[in-house]
């Protein structure tokens, strides 16, 4: 065979010339990782998802991955019932490459306040069902949202949002961004005892990077059934681009990496294709969303919409300037109208980064880090526009204003004042002087400060930096990963903080309830729980998932090997090709030409279970048809490829 091989190589040496020879294969690190594929999902591998419900609309989405490359008609009904007895709309959507394959529909016509289930039909197959909520109009006695923020794959498992997706009373999930990260694989949080590598293997920078992370991302079985359960409404933070990014560039974006406009561009693509978001035409995501009487929920982009350079140093001269932004001064209008015009009761604010004032005086300095510089990325680093908003706040009386916030990896309440070192101004134990109040959510899987440095003397520095200094600091926490249960009725406003009992680092980790606090109606100020706030009176019948109980799928021969995406296609020079074997097994992929003559042998070896891209240049190659075969000791697979 390889000598047969080699005979055809040197027969079409011609194309060899051209056809340059770095071959890459990355292959992940995955000792613990069960990530593949579930072959029973067939052609819906990434599931169901739903988001930004109104009181007469949702949008449902999927992703058909296809076995070649053409425009699919999908399918897709949505009824009132797990049996779809009751069907209340249906319709088809048409995808394709230039999508990505995936399906994102605007569901109309819908009634407030109910909870709808939605399915998907293409190639002969069809999808698990979803569950989700249109928001209320009018009144509404129990809202509850989860928050969420930084799930990030190599850092550890998914379990919280496996328990997110066992609760059967969520209103929303809103999820406040660093939905992936960017780095390469044993880049930023990864460990050898997790062994979650990711994919791509490299920093992600290009359309056909973000989308394979995506995809990867989406694959994991908890995050699938979390988002098939509950509609999200997501903003991103920075790691859906790049670490600490601004308007226009990032900390984590470096000039060989090329232009960031189209770095930021790709990005804001992929993300548009993969999140369940409404799409608008500037594809900006601060929005806001009608609860109801209730709650209005305004979703901010503090991060790529129009933020200011970070400065480096708290003492750098321009940290006050009223000319750097964090929103923006359109977005900063919007948002001050939204509070001020806001008839609901409760005000709910989707931020990314910490807002209350910080006092980092007189903290201690064990590692001699400078304190006050470790959060300039944050509302800390940009004080004049915070105080616009805590004045804006104060000045309009406005109360129930709630900030829910993400980034920080750390679990962190505060009363928002703007003199809390000020005891005649605001006092901690009765909360007079304090305007609004704010929960930033630990993360569902990044590093907390003792995970990333490696030690717990920093976690406790940070502790003591926010704990002692700050008297308006009501919870800090700093070494637990989970989310958030925001609680809302017509007296209070209740955030349960809700853990995993043995951290990110193995799978399947229990939850318990950590704690509460809560703030009255029109008080403004938060008081320690002494319990979670009870379920809601009705429980909703959760979308039935027929893989719950499945921890390793059955394989048959016919679908052991699966190509998720071939980028580009057509192509210039790069060539991606995504694929994932559900057993490990010998595996050759070849390159074959329209008229059945192999091009080259691009791999040829055992792999392991798993999830890979292959990527190779082939720049030289006359235009035309081209086909990769993938091929196993029980089947092959085979994908058309064009050269421009
Ligand atoms: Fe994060």
């Amino acid at each position: 065979m390889t000598k047969y091989i080699s005979l055809l190589i040197l027969i079409f040496g011609a194309f060899n010339v051209a056809f340059t020879q770095d071959v890459e294969l990355n292959i992940n690190s995955r000792a613990n990782d069960t990530l593949s594929f579930d072959p029973s999902l067939e052609p819906f591998y990434h599931g169901v998802a739903s988001g930004d419900p109104l009181s007469d609309a949702v949008i449902i989405w999927t992703r058909v991955t296809p076995t070649q490359d053409e425009t699919i008609a999908v399918d897709w009904q949505m009824a009132t019932d797990t049996a779809f007895a009751n069907i209340i709309a249906n319709g088809t959507f048409m995808t394709d490459e230039s999508r990505d394959y995936t399906v994102k529909m605007d569901v109309t016509g819908l009634d407030a306040a109910t909870t709808y289930y939605y399915r998907f039909s293409a190639l002969g197959k069809t999808s698990i069902a979803g569950r989700t909520r249109t928001a209320p109009s009018g009144n509404s006695e129990h809202l509850k949202f989860a928050i969420a923020s930084c799930n990030n794959y190599q850092s550890g498992y998914f379990s919280a949002f496996g328990h997110l997706a066992k609760r059967n009373d969520i209103d929303a999930v809103l999820h406040l961004g660093d939905f992936i990260y960017e780095y390469q694989t044993g880049g930023y949080g990864y460990t050898e005892e997790v062994g979650r590598g990711h994919q791509p293997d490299h920093e992600i920078l290009e359309l056909s990077d973000y989308r394979i992370r995506y995809s990867y991302y989406r694959l994991d079985a908890h995050l699938r059934r979390a988002m098939q359960q509950h509609p999200f409404i997501l903003i991103w933070d920075d790691h859906e681009i790049a670490n600490d990014a601004w308007v226009n560039g990032a900390n984590n974006h470096t000039p060989n990496e090329g232009d960031y406009s189209n770095r930021k561009s790709a990005a804001v693509q992929a993300f548009f294709e993969w999140i369940p978001i409404r799409d608008n035409a500037t594809q900006t995501v601060y929005r806001n969303f009608s609860y109801g009487d209730m709650a209005d929920v305004i979703m901010l982009d503090t991060r790529h919409e129009a933020r200011s350079i970070q400065v480096d140093s708290f003492d750098a001269p321009n940290i006050n300037d009223p000319d750097r932004y964090l929103l923006g001064p359109t977005q900063m209008q919007w948002f001050k109208d939204g509070l001020s015009n806001s008839t609901a009761q409760w005000k709910v604010v989707g931020n990314q980064v910490v807002f209350a004032e910080l006092l980092l005086e007189g903290a201690g300095d064990p590692l001699g880090l400078e304190a006050r510089n470790l959060f300039l990325d944050t509302w800390f680093g940009y004080p004049a526009k915070r105080d616009e908003i805590v004045n804006h706040i104060s000045s309009n009386n406005i109360d129930n204003v709630l900030f829910m916030t993400g980034d920080v990896h750390i679990s962190l309440a505060f009363d928002i004042t703007s003199t809390p070192a000020d005891s005649t101004l605001y006092n901690p134990d009765t909360g007079m002087g304090s305007v609004a109040v704010e929960c930033a959510t630990c993360s569902i899987s990044s590093d907390n400060y003792d995970e990333n440095f490696g030690s717990e003397i920093i976690a406790n520095f940070i502790r003591d930096l926010f704990g002692g200094a700050n008297p308006h600091n009501k919870h800090i926490e700093t070494t637990k990963h989970g989310y958030v249960i925001l609680d809302l009725t017509t007296t209070k406003a209740q955030m349960d903080f809700y853990y995993l009992d043995d951290g990110m680092r193995v799978p399947n980790s229990a939850e318990s309830f950590g704690v509460g606090l809560y703030t009255n109606h029109n008080e403004n100020y938060l008081n320690p729980a002494t319990s979670p706030a009870p379920p809601k009176a009705i429980q909703e019948i959760p979308a039935p998932d027929p893989t719950a109980d499945v921890m390793i799928p059955v394989v048959s021969p016919d679908d052991d090997i699966l190509v998720l995406s071939v980028y580009p296609n057509p192509y210039h020079d790069r060539v991606t090709l995504h694929y994932a074997l559900a057993r490990t097994q010998d595996i050759q992929i070849s390159l074959y030409n329209v008229s059945g003559q192999l091009i080259k042998n691009l791999y040829n070896d055992r792999q392991i279970a798993g999830n890979y891209d292959l990527r190779f240049t082939a720049a030289g190659l006359p235009s035309g048809i081209y086909f990769l075969h993938l091929n196993t000791k029980e089947g092959s697979v085979v994908r058309k490829l064009l050269k421009e």
